[in-house]
């Protein structure tokens, strides 16, 4: 995930700020059904679950049961937290979600079975392709079968197109590239694949919402990857838009519409897998925050859903009280982030109304 860059030009985002304040104060507006919206299937909702937070909070268990059809173990499928001790598996975090969300009758996504980050230290020294082979079919291949039938889309791969893509460079720097190259792809769909053929299986990544080329050549190589994989006979379902939203930029609705497109053309689905907003840029207030963000929530949505509608809407968290948000990208003014749908009492947000809009459409 991208680091925060310096501030930007604070006079130009204050006319941008009057822009999006009038647009949160047009929120009737923003509530008002898209279009192609008002007669089309719901399109589930979920949210991202701590198990730290799942365990000490009675607030936060009851809103994933209140609020979510979909459960995604936000950290508890990822290599650092299965694969500590390289001798064994340790399930504890995940078994405990994926059990929740059974009790409750909620759908679950798998987050992740690779990414070049959240690795334990003696998978990062990992040194030749067959070592790194082996570990990366193996994981796959014990992680997939244990959740077969349960857990029904993963994210296979995680975050693996460079940030700013080169021509000629077009995958990210992590220890899989430079063991297997771009093999490591392939490799982790064809095994997730094999292990549960029933799956949906998902490529997952970040910044493909704003303008500029470097986010066009992102989703043009997302679409390459999946194209490729699909010219193997290897199965590819769907490719994951993690939208961390940045309430101080704009949102490239041509690009999204045309990447919708593309997609259609590749029988790919999207989702909607890590939704929220960075606001750090944005007044303290926090009603003229809400609004910008709920505003921006709904303009993406409405680009997406206008053109592709989402397999499910997913948040990364629900309360603003727990969020990456607020750690990585800390206001100047030291207020907390308010990047969630729910705020740090749990009390809905303009955003709430929002992404309920899309799951109660109505058929
Ligand atoms: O579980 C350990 C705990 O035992 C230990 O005491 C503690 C202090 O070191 O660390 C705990 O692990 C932390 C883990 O979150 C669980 O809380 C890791 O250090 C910390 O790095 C990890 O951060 C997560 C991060 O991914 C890296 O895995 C964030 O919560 C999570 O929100 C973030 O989510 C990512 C997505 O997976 C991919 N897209 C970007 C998104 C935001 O960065």
């Amino acid at each position: 995930m991208r680091q925060p860059e310096p501030d930007r030009d604070i006079a130009a985002w204050t006319r941008r700020d009057a822009l999006v304040a009038a647009a949160g104060l047009a929120s009737a507006a923003v509530l008002a059904p898209g279009p192609g919206l008002a007669t089309a299937r719901p399109i589930p909702f979920g949210s991202a679950a701590q198990i730290e937070t799942f365990r000490t909070d009675p607030r936060y268990r009851q809103a994933l049961t209140s609020y979510c059809d979909v459960i995604v173990p936000m950290n508890d499928l990822k290599w650092e937290a299965i694969r500590h001790d390289r001798s064994r598996f340790d399930f504890s975090g995940a078994d405990e979600l994926v059990a929740f969300a059974e009790r409750n009758r909620k759908g679950l996504r798998g987050h992740a079975l690779l990414w070049g980050e959240a690795l334990p230290p003696w998978a990062r020294e990992m040194s030749t392709r067959a070592e790194a082979e082996r570990e990366l079919v193996e994981h796959i291949e014990t992680v997939v079968d244990r959740y077969k039938g349960r857990i029904a889309t993963w994210d296979v791969v995680n975050e693996v197109i460079k940030f700013e893509p080169l021509p000629g460079e077009p995958m990210r720097d992590t220890i899989w590239q430079r063991l297997l190259g771009p093999a490591h792809v392939e490799i982790a769909f064809r095994t997730a694949a094999r292990i549960d053929p029933k799956a949906r299986l998902v490529l997952n990544d970040f910044n493909f919402e704003e303008p500029g080329p470097g986010t066009a050549a992102r989703r043009k190589i997302a679409l390459d990857i999946c194209r490729r994989l699909k010219d193997k006979g290897i199965p590819v379902h769907g490719i994951g838009m993690q939208a961390h939203l940045y309430a101080d930029k704009p949102l490239d609705i041509d690009g999204l519409q045309a990447f919708m497109v593309e997609l259609g053309k590749l029988d790919l689905d999207v989702e909607i897998t890590e939704l929220d907003v960075i606001d750090w840029k944005l007044p303290a207030d926090a009603a003229t925050r809400d609004r910008a963000a709920a505003s921006l929530v709904a303009t993406f949505l409405d680009a997406i859903v206008s053109v592709r509608r989402p397999k499910a809407i997913v948040t990364w968290g629900l309360s603003d009280r727990y969020s990456w948000v607020h750690e990585i990208f800390p206001r100047q003014d030291k207020a907390r982030a308010r990047p969630l749908p729910l705020d740090a009492d749990f009390k809905p947000k303009p955003m709430m109304a929002v992404l309920d809009r899309f799951r109660r459409s109505q058929s």
